[in-house]
C-alpha cells in the first residue's frame, strides 16, 4: 500500500495525486466562462460523465474518447498534473474535473459562466463500489470488512456529499442522477445544457460509446493504463458493475437500516430530495 496521503480541509486525498500545491491552486482556478466543470462525489459515476461530455462535445464521434485518457481530456482539477495537461493539450471547451466540495470551489465560482455538471448516485451504491475499488487502490488503506468501511463513510465521508447537493438546488444548475442516464433524452438534456444541440444520430453515438460495456472495453477509462505499484488489478476491475441498487447484494437487514437513519438525520438540513431507485 502507498501510505502517502495529502489532508487538505479536514479531507484526504491520495498523496501521489495530490500536494498541498496543487489543491491550494485549485481553490484560486481562474475558471473560464466556455469551461465545463463535472463535479461528484467519488464513484458517483464521475467517468461515465467525462465520456458523454467529452462524446457531446465531439458530436458523437468516439475517437477521442478511445485514443486520449480521461485525466488528460478532462483532468481533476485538484492533482498536481493538471495545470500541465491544460497547458499541453489545449482543449476546446476545457472540460475539468473534481471532486473538491462545493465550500471550496464556491469563490472561485463566483462570476463565471462555467458549466457545471453535478453527478450524483445512490449513496449506498457509492459505498460499495468506493470499498471494492479500495481493495485494488493502493492509494487507500486496505478497507478490511465492509462493517468497518461503511462507518468510517457514515463517521464522515455522507457529509461530502451534501455539500453540492445544496449548492445546485440553490443556483439551479442541473442536478443529474445516474439511473437516468440511459435515455436519450438524458443525453439530449446534457447537450442541451451545454449549448450543443445534438441530431439524433449524433446522440445515439453518444449513447452507445458511453455504456457500461464500451467503456469496460477502453483502455482509455478503464484504468487498465495505470500501473500494478498503484493498482492491483488481480484484486478486481475499474468497471466492475455498473448497477443500480447492486448495494443490496453487500448490505445486511440491520446495516441498512443504521446507513438509513444515520444518512437522514445528517441529511436533514439538505432541501434536495432524491428518489434513487
Ligand atoms: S472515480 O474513481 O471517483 O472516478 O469513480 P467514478 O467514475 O465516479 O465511479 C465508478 C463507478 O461508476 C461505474 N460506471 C458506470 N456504470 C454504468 N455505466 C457506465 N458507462 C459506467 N461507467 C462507470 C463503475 O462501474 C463504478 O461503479 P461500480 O458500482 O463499482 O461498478
Amino acid at each position: 500500500r502507498l501510505d502517502v496521503t495529502e489532508t487538505f480541509h479536514g479531507i484526504t486525498f491520495p498523496g501521489h495525486l495530490h500536494t498541498q500545491d496543487s489543491l491550494q491552486s485549485a481553490l484560486r482556478f481562474p475558471f473560464q466562462d466556455t469551461d465545463i466543470l463535472i463535479v461528484s462525489y467519488p464513484k458517483s459515476g464521475t467517468t461515465w460523465m467525462q465520456e458523454i461530455v467529452t462524446l457531446i462535445c465531439n458530436r458523437g464521434d468516439p475517437h477521442v474518447c478511445q485514443t486520449v485518457p480521461n485525466w488528460t481530456r478532462a483532468p481533476w482539477l485538484e492533482q498536481h498534473y493538471c495545470a500541465m495537461v491544460l497547458e499541453k493539450y489545449p482543449l476546446n471547451p476545457r472540460v475539468i474535473t473534481t471532486h473538491l466540495p462545493q465550500h471550496l470551489l464556491e469563490p472561485a465560482l463566483q462570476g463565471s459562466k462555467a458549466k457545471v455538471i453535478y453527478v450524483s448516485r445512490n449513496p449506498k451504491d457509492v459505498v460499495v463500489s468506493y470499498y471494492h475499488f479500495c481493495k485494488m487502490a493502493k492509494f487507500f488503506p486496505d478497507p478490511g470488512s465492509f462493517q468497518d468501511f461503511l462507518n468510517q463513510f457514515l463517521d464522515g465521508r455522507c457529509e461530502l456529499m451534501k455539500s453540492w447537493q445544496n449548492f445546485f438546488f440553490f443556483n439551479l444548475k442541473v442536478t443529474l442522477a445516474l439511473q437516468s442516464i440511459k435515455s436519450l433524452h438524458f443525453c439530449g438534456k446534457i447537450s442541451a445544457f451545454l449549448q450543443r444541440p445534438l441530431v439524433e444520430e449524433e446522440l445515439n453515438s453518444c449513447l452507445k460509446h458511453s455504456s457500461f460495456s464500451s467503456m469496460k472495453n477502453n483502455t482509455m477509462v478503464n484504468c487498465t493504463l495505470i500501473s500494478p505499484e498503484i493498482m492491483d488489478h488481480s484484486k478486481g476491475c475499474f468497471m466492475r458493475k455498473g448497477e443500480l441498487g447492486n448495494w443490496k447484494s453487500l448490505f445486511t437487514d440491520e446495516q441498512n437500516q443504521h446507513f438509513e437513519s444515520v444518512f437522514s438525520s445528517r441529511m436533514q438540513d439538505c432541501s434536495l430530495k432524491f428518489v434513487w431507485d
